[in-house]
C-alpha cells in the first residue's frame, strides 16, 4: 500500500519523507488555508515546494466548480511540475473534467467520494485515483471501511485501474484496516503514520537489551 501524507505543512512532509516510507502528498484548499498559503502565486509556488521535497505524486485541487474553469485551472496545475495530480471534486462537471484529463494523459484524483456509485463513475472516467473519505463517513456513524471494501470488490470485478486512495484517514487503525481490505493508497496525518511505529513491548524490549549490554560492558 502506498503512503501519502495529507497536509500542506512542509516540515511534516519533510519528516515523513526522511522516514523513507512516503509515496506522495495530498492537499486540499482547507489544508492550504491552515498553513496560511493564500493568493494564486503563493499557492502555485507552494505546490512546487512540496514536489521538490517528496519523491511521488502531489495532489493539487482545483477551485473552479464549472467544467471550463476546472480544465483551465487543472492544465495550469499540471504544467507546474510532473509530479502534480489534478484533484477534482466528484460532481457532474468533475467527472467530465476527469475524463478530459485522463484522455490527455494527465493524472487525476477524484475527491469527496462517499458512495460506491460515485467511485464507479470516477473509474469509468479514467481517474488515476479515487478518494473515498472514510473518516468523514465514520463521523456521521456510517462505516467508511465498508465503502473501501465495496469499491475494491467492484474495481476487481471489472479490472478498473483507478487506484483506491483511502482519504480522511484519522488514525493508525484506519491505516491498518485499509491495508487489510486492499486499499491501494492511504492518505493521513503524520501522527497516524508515526503511530504505526509504536508498541510498548518494543520499548521495554529495547530498554532491556540496552541495560543488559551495559551490565556486561562496564
Ligand atoms: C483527501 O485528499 C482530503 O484532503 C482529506 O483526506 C480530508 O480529510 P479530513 O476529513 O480529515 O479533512
Amino acid at each position: 500500500m502506498k503512503f501519502f501524507i495529507d497536509t500542506a505543512n512542509l516540515d511534516q512532509i519533510k519528516e515523513a519523507q526522511e522516514l523513507g516510507v512516503l509515496d506522495g502528498v495530498t492537499t486540499n484548499p482547507s489544508l492550504m488555508a491552515k498553513e496560511g498559503i493564500t493568493g494564486r502565486n503563493n499557492i502555485l509556488k507552494h505546490y512546487v515546494d512540496i514536489c521538490n521535497i517528496v519523491d511521488g505524486d502531489v495532489s493539487a485541487e482545483v477551485i473552479a466548480t464549472d467544467y471550463e474553469g476546472m480544465i483551465k485551472e487543472g492544465e495550469e496545475l499540471a504544467e507546474l511540475h510532473e509530479q502534480i495530480v489534478v484533484k477534482i471534486p466528484m460532481t457532474k462537471d468533475g467527472v467530465k473534467a476527469a475524463k478530459y484529463f485522463s484522455d490527455k494523459g494527465i493524472k487525476t484524483n477524484v475527491t469527496l467520494v462517499f458512495s460506491v456509485g460515485q467511485a464507479l463513475l470516477a473509474a469509468k472516467a479514467g481517474a488515476t485515483y479515487v478518494s473515498p473519505f472514510i473518516g468523514r463517513l465514520d463521523d456521521i456513524s456510517t462505516d467508511g471501511l465498508t465503502l473501501i471494501e465495496d469499491i475494491r470488490l467492484i474495481y476487481d470485478n471489472y479490472g478498473y485501474e483507478t487506484e483506491i486512495l483511502a482519504a480522511s484517514v484519522r488514525n493508525t487503525m484506519h491505516i491498518v484496516n485499509c491495508a487489510k481490505i486492499g486499499a491501494d493508497v492511504m492518505t493521513g496525518p503524520l501522527s497516524a503514520i508515526a503511530g504505526l511505529l509504536k508498541h510498548p513491548l518494543t520499548d521495554s524490549g529495547l530498554a532491556q537489551f540496552i541495560a543488559d549490554y551495559e551490565k556486561g560492558n562496564k
